[in-house]
């Protein structure tokens, strides 16, 4: 794991911006795993300004989403496929063929799960994987459970992730509480992943992911088994974290 600390949110999103661009320069069709939430609007700011500015080129790219809530349609404005083409999508060349989101509506999510990850298998597995964490240290929807969910599976939401996401809906009793996620083993498989985190609310995750053992109660501990891992954090979400582990940027 390589654990970079920045300044700020901003300087956060920046160098994950970075990574990204690089990646797409390297591997102008690379399949790109996506994440949503408050967390990568600042990289997908950056990454909107690249390709604004013909410095970033998506027509050969290819995405795939973490998850998405179950029972929402995709053009429903809480939903992560709304989301995706607000803060990306309709602002940059992705063609619409090649963004694949798990469709919370799917009449059989079971068969949309398992659609999900062999759309991906077909793809050549994920090149470049973005996440965030939640403060329970879920990554894509993986929530703390006592073993590791392989597949793209439905998820039950913890109370205090459907808390945590209420932030976003006009009525917090309209949380969603089931989503279909991503599973452990099509993130591990992923080639290269960057993680992001930035305030205090994230540090206690941080430090547990980071420095604790690799157990399914802390989800996103299971990164401590990849080869290829840039953990990109804020001062505060660094906070807990020995100096030694830290590169400061
Ligand atoms: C979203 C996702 C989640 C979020 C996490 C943090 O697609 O997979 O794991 O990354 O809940 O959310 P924010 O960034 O809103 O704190």
């Amino acid at each position: 794991m390589r654990i970079i600390v920045t300044k700020s949110y901003e300087e956060m999103s920046k160098m994950a911006a970075r990574i990204f661009a690089g990646q797409l320069y390297v591997k102008p069709a690379s399949v790109l795993g996506l994440a949503t939430g408050s967390t990568p609007l600042g990289l997908y700011k950056e990454l909107i300004a690249l390709y604004q500015s013909s410095r970033l080129d998506f027509s050969e790219a290819v995405s795939f989403n973490l998850d998405e809530y179950i029972g929402l349609k995709r053009e429903d404005v809480q939903s992560y496929h709304y989301f995706m083409k607000e803060n990306l999508f309709s602002k940059v060349n992705i063609r619409p063929e090649n963004i694949y989101i798990p469709r919370g509506d799917a009449p059989d999510i079971q068969r949309e799960c398992q659609l999900y990850d062999s759309l991906i298998a077909q793809k050549g597995g994920i090149d470049l994987q973005v996440l965030g964490i939640g403060r329970n240290a879920h990554i894509g929807f993986n929530e703390p459970d006592d073993k590791f969910e392989v597949k793209t599976h439905k998820v039950c939401l913890k109370e205090e992730t459907i808390k945590a996401n209420a932030r976003f809906f006009a009525n917090p009793a309209a949380v969603p509480h089931y989503a279909i996620s991503m599973g452990i083993k099509t993130i591990m498989q992923a080639k290269k992943i960057l993680l992001l985190a930035n305030g205090k609310a994230k540090a206690e995750a941080i430090y547990e992911t980071v420095c604790g053992g690799v157990c399914p109660s802390v989800p996103a501990s299971i990164l401590q088994l990849h080869c290829d891992v840039d953990i990109i954090l804020d001062e505060a979400a660094a906070s807990l974290l020995p100096n030694d582990l830290c590169k400061f940027n």
